[in-house]
């Protein structure tokens, strides 16, 4: 099969590596790519926002199969398109991927099926908002509903924050994202993330995962696209990642079948676990980066069929065999990240690292000038290791890490501290 994998993250060379095991892939197309994954497939130059541009290529390069990475290409539509034009494609259509699109009609989808989520209420008027956050107090939590690249949610200790955030979404600052907007009730208790294929009417968990948001070592620090990742999710125990199917996924799943918007490809869920429950914080309509990278690690030459099946409306006959290990995956990003960083310096080193089933080092931000890799972005690279537990996937990560010769990079230092316990 030809394949073309749309994005240019870690996420998508984890996506290229695993496809590319696989005895189907006969082709691989990557678009746009980076350093990494042009080591190992072809890259194209192409706008990936663009469905009719994306349309024409896959036409004159013979694809059979494409799979969408990033979460904007799919609120654009380029799925419809692909589809329209009879091509196979992995992600859903734009109106199924308004479960990331819009937190609003999240949260009616939530509440048509009864699955539990943060009490909310949804406004386009900053007065009623404000008459909300009064009445409700704080803690309390400011969402734009549209994509706002993770910056949309502000939570608010005290009623004074919450209705300086109420201000800050209606006057602009999110743009079009902030003009509606939704605030929830505040949640306790520790997240996690679960991953499942959906192919309109079947689902299939295919791994749980936990993410840093914060860009520095103990949760501290500005908030960023993730610091690194490892799965498994030792708070998600199969009790609660049934608990989170049965009363949250397939509920929802069934209710956007029936709204005639069937939902395929991976819906990633965000959970806040307290006292055993699951509830809903967020859904996204891709693979998150970078856990994207430590289940890849995982399910290895499978995900590929699974993504196909999926596709096909064949999951009902799959299952998935992820490795009993643990993965954990350490993002290097460029100093200053997620503020304002340089770009330009060389990386040194990655050439001696192993490079296999246990070991990987997955390119973001990265771009090949003159024979060197150069970083080209905020996060630019996921160093990847699998161990028989979480400390020695840790420390085989890490040791990779500080064979790396980039100053002008940095790291947290502590990836996987709460499930080690330590921090
Ligand atoms: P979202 O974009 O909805 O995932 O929100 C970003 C982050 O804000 C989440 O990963 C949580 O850490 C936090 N968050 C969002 N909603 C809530 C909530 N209702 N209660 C507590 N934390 C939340
Ligand atoms: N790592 C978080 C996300 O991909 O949304």
């Amino acid at each position: 099969m030809n394949i073309l994998i749309l994005g240019s993250g870690g996420r998508e060379h984890s996506l290229a590596w695993a496809t590319l095991q696989n005895p189907k892939c006969d082709k691989l197309i990557v678009a746009p790519g980076n350093a990494g994954i042009a080591a190992i497939a072809d890259c194209a130059s192409l706008d990936i926002m663009d469905g009719a541009a994306v349309v024409a290529f896959s036409e004159a390069n013979s694809i059979d199969f494409v799979i969408v990475g990033p979460e904007a290409p799919l609120a654009a539509g380029v799925s419809d398109d692909l589809r329209a034009a009879g091509f196979a494609v992995f992600g859903p259509s734009a109106a199924a991927a308004a479960l990331e699109a819009s937190k609003a009609f999240t949260k009616e989808i939530c509440d048509a099926c009864n699955a539990p989520t943060a009490a909310y209420g949804h406004f386009t008027d900053a007065a009623e908002a404000k008459a909300y956050v009064t009445a409700q107090g704080a803690p309390i939590v400011i969402k734009a509903d549209g994509l706002a690249a993770g910056k949309g949610v502000i939570i608010a200790m005290t009623e004074t924050e919450a209705l300086d955030a109420v201000d800050t979404m209606f006057d602009g600052t999110f743009g079009a994202a902030g003009a509606e907007v939704v605030i929830e009730e505040f949640m306790e208790g520790e997240e996690a993330s679960f991953f499942v294929l959906c192919d309109g009417v079947n689902v299939l968990p295919i791994g749980t995962a936990q993410d840093h948001k914060r860009a520095y070592d103990g949760d501290k620090g500005p908030n960023t696209g993730g610091m690194g990742a490892y799965s498994p999710a030792p708070v998600l125990t199969d009790a609660i990642a049934q608990k989170a199917l049965d009363q949250i996924v397939k509920p929802c799943v069934a209710e956007m079948a029936r709204r005639g918007m069937p939902y395929q490809g991976v819906l990633y869920a965000g959970l806040m676990i307290k006292d055993g429950q699951p509830r809903l914080v967020e859904y996204n309509v891709r693979f998150g980066d970078p856990e994207c990278q430590v289940l890849m690690m995982r399910l290895g030459a499978q995900a590929f069929d699974l993504m196909h099946g999926a596709a096909d409306g064949r999951l009902s006959e799959m299952q998935a065999n992820w490795a009993e290990d643990h993965a954990v995956t350490v993002v290097m990003a460029a100093k200053g990240y997620p503020g304002d960083y340089a770009k330009g310096s060389v990386i040194k080193g990655l050439d001696a690292l192993p490079e296999d089933a246990m070991n990987m080092v997955f390119h973001a931000g990265t771009t090949l000038l003159e024979g060197a890799v150069t970083a080209s972005g905020g996060r630019v690279l996921n160093v990847t290791a699998r161990g028989d537990d979480l400390a020695e996937a840790q420390a085989r990560a890490y040791a990779m890490v500080d064979a790396i010769d980039w100053s002008e990079g940095f790291c947290r230092r502590d990836i996987g501290w709460r499930a080690l316990g330590s921090g």
